[in-house]
């Protein structure tokens, strides 16, 4: 991965109404989603390892803690079901969690919210819980993060359509910002083959570090289009683009600025992750799940254009302000907020999620 982005590349920080935390609605939908295929897996798991020390990663975990902690929570459950089913709990399993993210990103929301966790996981589990170490691990997931042989199960959820670096020779991908419409042949081409490089490297990764017979499900935001340009991949940034050239338009951005920002994210669908899985060779696909989620998908509260945009924002800031000026965001995202608000009056915006449960083979 590239230094740079490695340090640019993160989901807002901290708790305010514009940050990561209160803003994911959608990724958090998407994990409730995907839990039957978790719950499965882990159970699966379960029955055939029994490890006295159970080592469970998730990879890409961000800052918002009801997410990744709440998958924690879960699979923690889902193991100590299974334990009473064969009669395993006569003793204090033991845990072994890994929070993993890009430096750059906000762990410290996650830590500061871990004394709740333990005690509510300890309330849930009851008097013969036995541990749950939960550990920070700060680097890429493009290479090594665990010693070899280490890990059971391995979860990751809308993390891995984030590319180790913007694809090379894309130069003439003007006025997108992403592979769109316009966009030459030679641009899709350069983003489908960072996408299978980066993921074959993060397979081959995780082959060294995943026990035989272990298990990883990720969920990849995706399409389920052929097609790389399609609407329900491409268009929250071809809206993005339609802002950003508008400000071009208006003087209030420089075009030279708008033709070298490219974002660093494929979107892969149901086949080709597949096909890179079965070409790498290291894991055994048990199943692939191809769901979708509303932008305005509500939960307790009606979600609205706002919310997306917002959501948005808390994913794409670091990168803009690292590119752009500072300046132009509220501009930009009040511009968002708007031809969001549009769209979604007149059309069902949705993205797709491309779940696969994998085996370690050996
Ligand atoms: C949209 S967030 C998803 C967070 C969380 N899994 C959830 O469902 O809410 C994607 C996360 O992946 C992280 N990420 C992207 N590329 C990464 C890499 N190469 N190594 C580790 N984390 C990465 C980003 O920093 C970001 O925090």
């Amino acid at each position: 991965m590239t230094i740079q982005l490695k340090q640019v590349l993160r989901m807002k920080e901290g708790t305010d109404e514009t940050s990561y935390v209160k803003t994911s609605y959608i990724q958090k939908q998407v994990l409730s989603l995907t839990k039957p295929i978790k719950e499965k897996a882990i159970t699966e798991l379960y029955y055939k390892a029994r490890p006295a020390s159970l080592c469970i990663a998730d990879l890409g975990c961000s800052s918002a803690e009801l997410n990744t902690l709440g998958v924690v929570s879960e699979l923690i459950q889902t193991i100590e079901k299974a334990r009473r089913e064969v009669g395993n709990n006569g003793y204090q399993q033991e845990y072994q969690v890994y929070l993993n993210d890009l430096p750059g990103n906000d762990f410290n929301t996650i830590f500061r919210s871990l004394p709740m966790f333990e005690d509510k996981l300890k309330k849930l589990m009851g008097q013969n819980f036995g541990y749950c170490f939960i550990n920070g691990v700060p680097g890429s997931f493009y290479g090594r993060l665990f010693p070899a042989n280490h890990l059971h199960f391995v979860h990751s959820s809308y993390s891995l359509m984030w590319l180790s670096q913007v694809p090379e020779g894309i130069e003439d991908n003007k006025r997108n910002i992403y592979i769109g419409k316009t966009s030459p042949p030679n641009v899709v081409k350069a983003y489908y083959e960072q996408f299978e490089k980066d993921f074959s490297t993060f397979l081959r990764c995780r082959s060294e570090e995943v026990v035989g017979g272990g298990m990883m499900v990720l969920t990849i935001l995706g399409r389920r289009s052929n097609e790389p340009y399609s609407k329900e991949s491409c268009y929250e940034w071809d809206l993005l683009a339609t802002v950003l050239n508008d400000m071009v338009f208006e003087g209030l951005i420089e075009e030279e600025k708008l033709n070298t920002f490219n974002i660093p994210q494929y979107t892969p669908s149901a086949a080709e992750v597949n096909r890179i899985v079965e070409k790498e060779g290291s894991f055994t696909l048990n199943h692939v799940d191809v769901s979708e989620v509303n932008w305005n998908s509500s939960e307790q509260h009606k979600r609205n254009h706002y919310d997306f945009a917002r959501c948005m924002r808390s994913v794409a800031e670091p990168l803009l302000i690292n590119h752009f000026d500072e300046h132009i965001l509220e501009d930009l995202f009040n511009r968002y907020k708007d031809i969001v608000r549009v769209s979604m009056a007149k059309e069902n915006n949705v993205f797709i999620n491309v779940t696969v449960s994998l085996t370690r083979n050996g």
